[in-house]
């Protein structure tokens, strides 16, 4: 992980208190897979850093995609960041999604709410691939949505939202149980309960989970991000082991 004051070319508003941050730097150059994160340092009134996800980069641009929603204070406080100016980041940390080898042909990709942004670049390197790619998108309400059309240019998608503003209304779960079974990976981000469920309803097929756990060093010193596993240990380190793990690894509670 490096540390770099990366240049903001664009910061905007995309969804209900959800933000788009277009970063460029050098670091773009060190990311390895989809799924990894930087961490913020948001000001020096913040004394840790919050980790985002990397939405999506391109290496020849030098430019890195951030999506945010604002969750207290110091998410509040990044609104305030203008293009033009610098942000202080860390990474890229962590270990990404696997890339399916070439026995994979369909993949199912399943995020909730600020969830998404990390399986957006996913789906664009799947589908680069050539593998067949479903996305099942949930948020709390039409307004909170975003990225669908990016994600349908990668092919089918299903939106659910908790009141039915939009696609079916529930959780990603109604929409998962109304699927015909033909992928052969799953890959989801979102909040611990719906993995959870998730892990649950899929139990027979491979898949990767992405865990958006508070943190607090990021760089696997702390503790303060394990979670339990089923390896020897008997725990993992979302920043350091994770935040992306085989479904069969990790024991969610
Ligand atoms: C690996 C990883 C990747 C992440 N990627 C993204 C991303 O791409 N986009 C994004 O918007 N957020 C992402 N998050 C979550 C983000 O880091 C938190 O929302 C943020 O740190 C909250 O900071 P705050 O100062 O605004 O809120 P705080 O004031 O610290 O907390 C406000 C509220 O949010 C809750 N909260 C804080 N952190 C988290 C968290 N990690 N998960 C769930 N609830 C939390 C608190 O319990 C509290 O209720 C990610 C987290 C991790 C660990
Ligand atoms: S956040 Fe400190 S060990 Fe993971």
């Amino acid at each position: 992980m490096k540390r770099e004051f990366m240049k903001i070319l664009e910061h905007t508003s995309i969804a209900n208190d959800t933000y788009r941050l277009l970063l460029e730097g050098e670091m773009v150059q060190d990311i390895v897979d989809p799924g990894q994160f930087v961490h913020v340092q948001i000001s020096d009134d913040f004394y840790l850093r919050r980790p985002v996800s990397i939405c999506d980069y391109n290496r020849s641009e030098g430019t890195m995609t951030l999506l945010y929603k604002v969750m207290g204070k110091g998410t509040d406080a990044l609104t305030k960041k203008e293009a033009g100016g610098f942000l202080d980041v860390l990474g890229p940390g962590g270990q990404g999604f696997p890339l399916p080898g070439d026995e994979q042909t369909h993949a199912l990709l399943i995020g909730g709410g600020i969830g998404v942004p990390p399986l957006y670049n996913l789906a664009k390197q799947l589908n680069d691939k050539g593998i067949r790619v479903t996305s099942v998108l949930g948020f709390q309400t039409k307004a909170d949505a975003f990225l669908i059309e990016e994600f349908e240019s990668f092919g089918e998608v299903y939106v659910s939202t908790n009141d039915g503003t939009l696609g079916t209304k529930g959780f990603v779960t109604d929409v998962l149980s109304q699927l015909e079974s033909v992928h052969d990976t799953y890959y989801a981000c979102g909040p611990t309960v719906m993995l959870k469920a998730v892990m649950d309803q899929l139990e027979e097929v491979p898949g990767y989970i992405s865990m958006e756990e508070r943190m607090g060093c990021g760089i696997g010193a702390c503790f303060a991000c394990v979670i339990e596993s089923r390896d020897d240990k008997g725990y993992k380190r979302i920043c350091c082991d994770g935040p992306v793990f085989d479904a069969k690894e990790v024991v969610l509670s």
